[in-house]
């Protein structure tokens, strides 16, 4: 008889629930016949802007060289971000998207016997990237949807060697003030590598940017993560990068493939760093598309979580009912958004904020798709 192939890995690899991506726009249309051009995706938080001209320059450009191994050191971009950051080269881990960086954090500081602490309703990454280390998770209950940080701290044990933070959180877009995560990076023994993950950085108003990069003088044990797949629109060629101190960072490269971001992400990464003016379109963008999709919803009389990201959760159905329903109508009128089931939101779906016209045709899709 065959042997049962899946027992071969670890029990703890065997128990790991597969990441649901937002389906793709090609799925969408082989599955129900639709025409890809009608269909909007708003399931994968993109930029709906989707890149700058000196971006575009600098990966047509890229191609030339196109047949050599990317740098593997990835030296100008980490000499554009150490500059942007006043940061020691020594202390920037680029990665193939941040989610790489997260999963270096993983191999480096977590392995059996070991713990990694996150919030409920936390990035999906987090679970996944502890247990597929053999380590143990500790998921704290949020509070009204957000990390609940001083029962975090108290939840570190002996075994735990990594506290996941997403700031802001992704699906729930909550957020945690410069002066709470502080008074965590206080509370937490310094064995444990505080992750701060802020994908979605770039979309905070003025007001709730904490400079966090200053933290990391104080606090050699935090890892910074950050992405060029958000406001930078580069989600596609996958870069990322993480800001440690430079013993942490060191560990973390040597764990790391020796090419794992290649020439064009490297070249598009630095180009588009380098392209504030992109960043900030993006996000006055967003600003507006997130007001038009909070309105649309109250119009609706539907409860969202407010968000400080690209994203907003809304809550689609009540009293035992799932959003799956109203997701699988939205399909039909090709809008692609993302059920969170997955997260313990069984009644929300996740939306990307969109064009101005993508985030239109949402609202009128989930008006009708309601009223079905
Ligand atoms: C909170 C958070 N962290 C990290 C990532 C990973 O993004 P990437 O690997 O594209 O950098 C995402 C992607 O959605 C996210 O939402």
């Amino acid at each position: 008889m065959l042997m049962d192939l899946c027992e071969l890995s670890p029990s703890y690899v065997r128990s790991i629930a597969p990441y649901q991506p937002g389906k793709p726009i090609s799925e969408l249309a082989r599955e129900l016949g639709l025409k890809e051009e009608g269909i909007i995706k708003l399931a994968s938080n993109e930029n709906p802007r989707g890149i700058g001209p000196r971006t575009r320059a600098a990966i047509e450009a890229s191609i030339a060289d196109i047949a050599r191994y990317p740098d593997g050191n990835g030296f100008e971009l980490k000499q554009a971000l150490a500059k942007r950051y006043s940061v020691d080269m020594g202390g920037i881990v680029l990665g193939n998207g941040s989610n790489d960086v997260l999963e270096l954090v993983a191999l480096a500081f977590l392995g059996p016997g070991r713990a990694g602490v996150y919030s409920q309703h936390a990035f999906a990454v987090y679970p996944l990237a502890t247990q597929a280390r053999g380590a143990r998770s500790i998921v704290v209950p949020a509070k009204a949807y957000a990390h609940d940080l001083d029962a975090m701290a108290k939840a570190i044990d002996d075994e735990t060697y990594v506290a996941w933070l997403a700031n802001p959180n992704n699906p729930t877009g909550t957020f945690a003030r410069g002066e709470e995560i502080e008074a965590f990076l206080r509370k937490v023994p310094e064995r444990v590598i505080v992750v701060l993950d802020e994908a979605y950085n770039e979309y905070l108003t003025q007001d709730l940017r904490a400079d966090s990069v200053k933290w990391l003088k104080r606090h050699p044990n935090l890892v910074i993560t950050r992405t060029f797949s958000k406001a930078y629109g580069l989600a596609g060629l996958r870069v990322g990068y993480a800001l440690a101190h430079p013993t942490v960072a060191d560990v973390m490269n040597r764990v790391r493939q020796p090419f794992n971001v290649n020439s064009m992400a490297l070249a598009a990464a630095t180009a588009a760093l380098g392209d504030m003016e992109f960043v900030a379109r993006s996000y006055a963008d967003n600003l507006q598309g997130m007001k038009q999709l909070e309105e649309g919803a109250r119009s609706l009389k539907l409860e969202f979580i407010p968000s400080h990201g690209n994203f907003i959760t809304i809550r689609v159905a009540q009293g035992g009912k799932s959003a799956a329903d109203v997701y699988k109508r939205l399909l039909k009128r090709s809008v692609i958004v993302r059920p969170i089931a997955g997260y313990g939101l069984p009644e929300h779906l996740r939306v990307t904020v969109g064009t101005a016209a993508e985030n239109e045709k949402f609202l009128s899709a989930l008006a009708a798709s309601l009223k079905e």
